[in-house]
């Protein structure tokens, strides 16, 4: 996603406010950051299959026809599309590929959703800390084809269709889920209502994350009213995502995290 002169401040903020590790005063949340700092220091050669992938999408000149389901780009303007130049400005990092793999490595990870596939990389990292099932949620046509192009992996479930629509039928075949990623309509109300469906499927061993929470001032309302939800016991605010975490029985802490 393109950066507005909102997240630019947004991200000076950041910068300004985050946390030492040594200064998170949780004994959970420091040892949750802490195995984010080894699993990313040891994940160097790890999944390289996956950014091969990546390169051949961003050599792909196809031409896609997209449907715009959320607040749209800030760098593509039309509904006609690269293939290459959706890679470069839609999809994760490799970075936070890597962060989103450990978050969901530390749940049961059985049930785990992809709201929002666009070409697929992030589901396919995710995949490879999935035990059970990850369902990947797209709402163009063209891009659900394109991520399931180059031998997907088998514990993908590829979902056609507007989340609205198809989030809730997955959620009662499916019961509990350990991790979500919220990835897709970066509007205000879109993840509101994305989260308050997911909500009742939460256990205690859960973790949530939501992509480009100060993308625009309407993202970061969203995020500032979802991390104050009662059930959240901690929640991380890495600039690029925030992370909510559900355990029970622990004192309620924010922490801003560089990574
Ligand atoms: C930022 S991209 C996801 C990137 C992906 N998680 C990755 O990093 O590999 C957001 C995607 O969500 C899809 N999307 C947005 N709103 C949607 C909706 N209401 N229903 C279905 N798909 C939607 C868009 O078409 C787009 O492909």
């Amino acid at each position: 996603m393109g950066l507005s002169f909102y997240a630019v401040k947004a991200f000076l903020k950041h910068w300004l406010v985050n946390e030492e590790r040594h200064s998170i005063q949780s004994p959970l949340a420091f040892e949750i950051y802490n195995g984010l700092l080894n699993y990313s220091k040891n994940a160097v050669d790890k999944d390289l299959d996956l950014e091969e992938f990546r390169h051949l999408l961003l050599k792909d000149d196809q031409v896609l026809e997209i449907e715009d389901f959320g607040a749209g780009s800030k760098k593509l303007k039309t509904n006609t599309r690269i293939a290459s130049d959706i890679t470069k400005f839609s999809t994760s990092t490799r970075k936070f590929s890597q962060l989103y793999q450990y978050f969901c490595s530390i749940t049961p990870a059985e049930k785990v959703l992809e709201l929002g596939t666009c070409v697929g990389i992030n589901a396919r990292y995710l995949s490879r800390e999935v035990k059970g099932d990850l369902y990947s949620f797209e709402g163009a046509e063209a891009l659900f084809q394109k991520a399931q192009e180059n031998n997907p992996p088998k514990n993908i479930h590829y979902v056609l269709g507007q989340i609205q629509d198809t989030l809730p039928s997955i959620l009662s075949e499916n019961g509990q889920v350990d991790f979500v990623l919220i990835d897709a309509t970066h509007t205000y109300k879109g993840t509101k209502a994305y989260f308050e469906l997911i909500l009742p499927y939460l256990g205690a061993t859960s973790i949530v994350a939501i992509a480009d929470i100060h993308w625009s001032r309407e993202m970061n309302k969203a995020w500032e009213e979802i991390k104050s939800h009662p059930n959240i016991s901690i929640s991380m605010d890495f600039y690029e995502c925030g992370i909510l975490i559900f355990k029970k029985g622990i004192a309620k802490n924010h922490y801003v995290l560089h990574y």
